[in-house]
């Protein structure tokens, strides 16, 4: 009886670590596959929208801007004709987000 009630709580204290550690492994590689929104936007958008979108330039700032999540989403996939390359066919949806996640961690809020 002793020996089994033993043997019962050193599975599931193995189960336990295991499970932990799967965990801490998925973690691990979402980091890794996580898109960086901020190095696409240096990369393919810094170009036009000045200071990493802070300011004006070519392109409008985009920092606090007042567009929807879905605005913004549907700009940078379709671009816009002969202003602002479309960029549907360079970044799936993740890296789509992800720019978008850098583009609203720009806004400072109202004074
Ligand atoms: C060749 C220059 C250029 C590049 C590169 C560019 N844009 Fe633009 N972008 C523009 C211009 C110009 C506009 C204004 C379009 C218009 O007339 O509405 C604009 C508009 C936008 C808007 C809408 C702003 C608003 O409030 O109307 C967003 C959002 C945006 N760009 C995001 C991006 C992102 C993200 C990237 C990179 C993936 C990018 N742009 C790359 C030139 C560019």
């Amino acid at each position: 009886m002793v020996r089994s009630r033993y043997l019962a709580i050193a599975l599931s204290f193995s189960l336990g670590l295991s499970a932990a550690s799967l965990a801490v492994r998925s973690a691990a590689q979402a980091t890794e596959t996580e898109p960086d929104g901020q190095k696409l936007f240096t990369a393919s958008c810094g170009f036009c929208h000045s200071k990493g979108g802070r300011k004006s330039g070519k392109g409008p700032k985009l920092a606090n801007s007042p567009r929807s999540d879905a605005f913004i989403v549907e700009r940078i996939k379709k671009g816009k004709q002969g202003r602002m390359p479309a960029f549907a066919r360079t970044f799936n949806d993740e890296k789509v987000m992800a720019i978008l996640a850098y583009i609203r961690s720009l806004d400072e809020p109202a004074q």
